[in-house]
């Protein structure tokens, strides 16, 4: 090996060592990391919901919609829920625990099932029960309502089918939990709304809103 070929090995050794080391200082440069005036991440929360269920879409208030709810459309929009629950007496459990007497009964309490720690959480150690209010949130959007639960279901959007799927559960009971009271303010403007139809989706034509007749004058259902 001449003196010549010795140069140019040492030359293109040199070249590579310059553009590596040229490389790395733009790089850096292009990437230099900023950092923050304040070390972490910002996390933008809500305020006034901390803790609390996790925020859910605005809903009519299930008292009205249950007015016109029909149990009977609404054991066919339990099929939707078969796969993971039985509705019978005494039935078993499957993925979900059976929902017999579902209705005012508390919240992670039935025998034999293993809730998810975000459920039994919600229960509030037995102090929170499945009133018509959390099962029509719930059902809305089970992981929005109550976030964590084991319920892989996304949840039923539509009012009037979710109103005569809780007419159902209302019906699988020896005896079943009263109907909450129709809220005044709120049976008049639905009234009203029956008038322009369009609206309410599938709600049937009905042929006037019903005289409140049948609403029982129901013991009042605080909760
Ligand atoms: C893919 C399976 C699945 C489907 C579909 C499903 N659920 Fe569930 N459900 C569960 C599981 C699992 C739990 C227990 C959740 C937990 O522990 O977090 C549950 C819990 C519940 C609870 C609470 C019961 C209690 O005793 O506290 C109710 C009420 C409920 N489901 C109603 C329904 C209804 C109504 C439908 C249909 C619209 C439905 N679920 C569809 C799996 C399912």
């Amino acid at each position: 090996m001449d003196s010549f070929e010795l140069n140019k090995i040492v030359g293109a050794l040199l070249g590579t060592v310059f553009v590596v080391f040229s490389v790395t200082l733009v790089a850096d440069a292009l990437f230099a990391a900023h950092s923050p005036e304040t070390p972490g991440y910002a996390i933008e929360a809500a305020e006034g919901n901390v803790g609390g269920p996790a925020e859910v879409e605005e809903t009519v208030s299930i008292a009205a919609l249950l007015q016109d709810a029909d149990p009977a459309k609404g054991e066919a929009v339990f099929r939707k829920c078969q796969a993971c629950h039985t509705p019978d007496k005494g039935g078993a459990n499957k993925v979900g625990p059976n929902l017999w007497s579902v209705v005012n009964r508390p919240i992670a309490s039935h025998e034999g099932f293993s809730f998810s720690s975000a459920m039994r959480e919600f229960a509030g150690g037995g102090s929170q029960l499945w009133d018509y209010d959390h099962l029509n949130e719930f059902l809305l959007n089970p992981k929005g309502y109550i976030r964590g639960t084991a319920m892989a279901f996304a949840g039923l959007k539509k009012d009037p089918e979710r109103a005569d799927l809780i007419a159902y559960l209302r019906t699988l009971a020896d005896s079943p939990a009263p109907l909450p009271e129709a809220p005044a303010a709120e049976t008049e403007s639905a009234a009203a709304a029956e008038g322009d139809a369009a609206s309410a989706g599938n709600a049937e034509p009905a042929a006037g809103a019903e005289p409140a007749g049948d609403a029982e004058p129901a013991d009042e259902n605080s909760n």
